[in-house]
């Protein structure tokens, strides 16, 4: 898992693999910033850890190599970026085909980047949510695996708006990563393909209905 920050879904992805039947642990949470909230909380939870920071390497690539050569060590077959605020490299993506997954704040391919809060409100959309996806080198593309829709409400601001997206990115991150993990939800050719039948090549997640105005 690669992080950036406080890393509450990455606390919900370690949380839904302490399931007995649930088909991935983790092996190791990697950061960019000494500084990363969640680093203290994998450590705590016995996950072994890394920090590679991004500065002072000759391009993007160069780190991206660096952090592939921990991420091969720890034995991951699979990488989540969990709040993990850089870009990767094409090299790295490639590396990753298939094996690479992405938590995003908004319904893709709405809101592309930051802030997807505030501009879902500037917008005026009415239904906003969160979506995990494939990673491919273009960012906050890649095919969908899994979404999430909440109702913008009349006085919501980003925080309040956020932490609604929040509380659902923490039910489909585990839910998306099952279904990689298991193989019932394939990249290919550019779709997220199931491969347990069904023609639907991607989950869709509506939030319970208990939560869904809070
Ligand atoms: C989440 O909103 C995620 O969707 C985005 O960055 C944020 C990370 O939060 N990619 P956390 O570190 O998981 O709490």
């Amino acid at each position: 898992m690669l992080i950036s920050g406080r890393g509450s879904n990455m606390t919900a992805l370690i949380e839904a693999a302490r399931a007995a039947d649930f088909p991935a642990r983790i092996v190791l949470v990697l950061a960019n910033r000494a500084d990363a909230g969640g680093l203290e909380r994998a450590r705590a939870e016995g996950i072994p850890t890394a920090v590679v920071p991004h500065r002072g390497h000759k391009d993007r690539e160069t780190f991206d190599r660096l952090m592939n050569a921990e991420i091969e060590r720890s034995g991951a077959e699979i990488v989540c970026l969990a709040g993990f605020m850089r870009l990767l490299s094409a090299w790295f993506c490639r590396q990753w085909h298939g094996r690479l997954i992405n938590i995003h704040p908004a319904l893709l391919p709405s809101f592309k980047g930051l802030d997807t809060h505030e501009r879902a409100i500037a917008a005026g959309v009415k239904i906003h949510g969160a979506t995990v996806h494939f990673v491919v080198p273009e960012m906050d593309e890649g095919p969908i695996i899994a979404q999430a829709a909440v109702p913008v409400l009349p006085d919501d601001d980003a925080e309040t708006l956020g932490a609604r997206v929040l509380r659902q990115e923490h039910r489909i991150y585990p839910l998306a990563l099952r279904l990689v993990a298991t193989g019932a939800v394939q990249m290919a050719e550019g779709r997220a393909v199931s491969t347990v039948g069904g023609a639907s090549s991607a989950a869709l997640v509506s939030p319970n209905p208990d939560e869904a105005g809070q």
